[in-house]
């Protein structure tokens, strides 16, 4: 059978620097060093990684990593590092749009080593011509990243997620970097502590989201700005697969895990979904969304 190539897929070799395309890139880190021996939320159990789970891990993620590959994106790598087992999580790497990344600084202790090696990695985009600028958060300031701020590219704003991991304070630096609105909110259950894991807005409108995640006033928020139409809600087994840690390119979605129901009501609004399981990474409490970073979103005024 023929393979359907994305027209961006051709530029991939070629035109690898060009970074004027409107080709999709990512960030993403190879789990050489990936592996569960702290516990930073209610997923993690170290005492249960099995050191065979490794393989597992690489397996799933390269299959990820070629999914994504082959709607035509095109994949920066951060070289991973020993003793930093949750560098894979590039989405917490930093907030990135109009080529500027506005650098992550992180809650625990266990993932600040990480800000430095992700500080490098963009201090190195930067000097190709893919970002033009870093930013570094307010002094004491927590923000992890696109984990818990999320571009919607329909609404021309941003989403952010406080109360577990990044503090509602960001919102303020995040408005001044990228000059646009940010819709703040709280995140309610410990089990979906940043945004990504609970809500993935999509190009078209459409917000995939676990309203449990939020609090009312949260609920509230979502609602006064996605129609009723543009609501695709999952439920709580759904939500625990980690299906709003969806990555978004073009029609396509990646996710892990994908209910039939879910699936029909994406393809109802124009989507494919390519389920390609991550289950080792969920028992870190990540998924797709996680271990990617989109690097080449604009917002409206920048676009082409
Ligand atoms: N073990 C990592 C942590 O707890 C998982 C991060 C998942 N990343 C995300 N964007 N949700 O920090």
């Amino acid at each position: 059978m023929l393979q359907k190539v994305h027209p961006h897929a051709r530029q991939a070799g070629r035109d690898a620097e060009d970074v004027t395309s409107a080709q999709p890139r990512l960030l993403m880190c190879e789990p050489a060093h990936f592996a569960i021996n702290y516990s930073i939320n209610p997923w993690m159990e170290p005492a249960k990684w099995a050191a065979a789970a490794h393989s597992v891990a690489v397996s799933q993620w390269s299959a990820l990593h070629d999914a994504l590959a082959q709607t035509g994106a095109a994949i920066e790598k951060v070289a991973p590092r020993a003793g930093l087992p949750d560098l894979v999580f590039t989405a917490n790497a930093a907030v990135v749009l109009d080529r500027t990344a506005l650098m992550a600084r992180f809650r625990y202790p266990e993932r600040q080593g990480e800000e430095p090696v992700f500080t490098a990695a963009f201090e190195g985009m930067r000097k190709r011509g893919l970002i033009e600028r870093l930013v570094v958060l307010p002094e004491g300031v927590v923000l992890e990243g696109a984990g818990d701020c999320l571009f919607d590219e329909a609404r021309n704003l941003f989403w952010m997620g406080f109360g577990q991991r990044s503090e509602g304070a960001a919102a303020a630096a995040i408005e001044a970097t990228f000059g646009l609105p940010v819709v703040s909110l709280q995140l309610a259950d410990p089990r979906f502590y940043h945004l990504d894991t609970a809500f993935c807005p999509l190009p078209s409108g459409d917000v995939i989201y676990y309203p449990g995640a939020f609090t009312d006033e949260g609920r509230a928020a979502i609602a006064a700005r996605v129609s009723e139409k543009q609501r695709v809600v999952l439920d709580e087994a759904e939500a625990a697969q980690f299906s709003a840690n969806a990555v978004c390119v073009g029609r396509t979605i990646a996710m892990s895990r994908c209910s039939d129901r879910l699936r029909g009501e994406l393809a109802a609004r124009g989507y494919d979904v390519v389920a390609t399981p991550l289950d080792t990474f969920l028992q870190s409490g990540g998924s797709a969304a996680c271990l990617t970073l989109r690097l080449d979103r604009c917002s409206a005024s920048r676009s082409p």
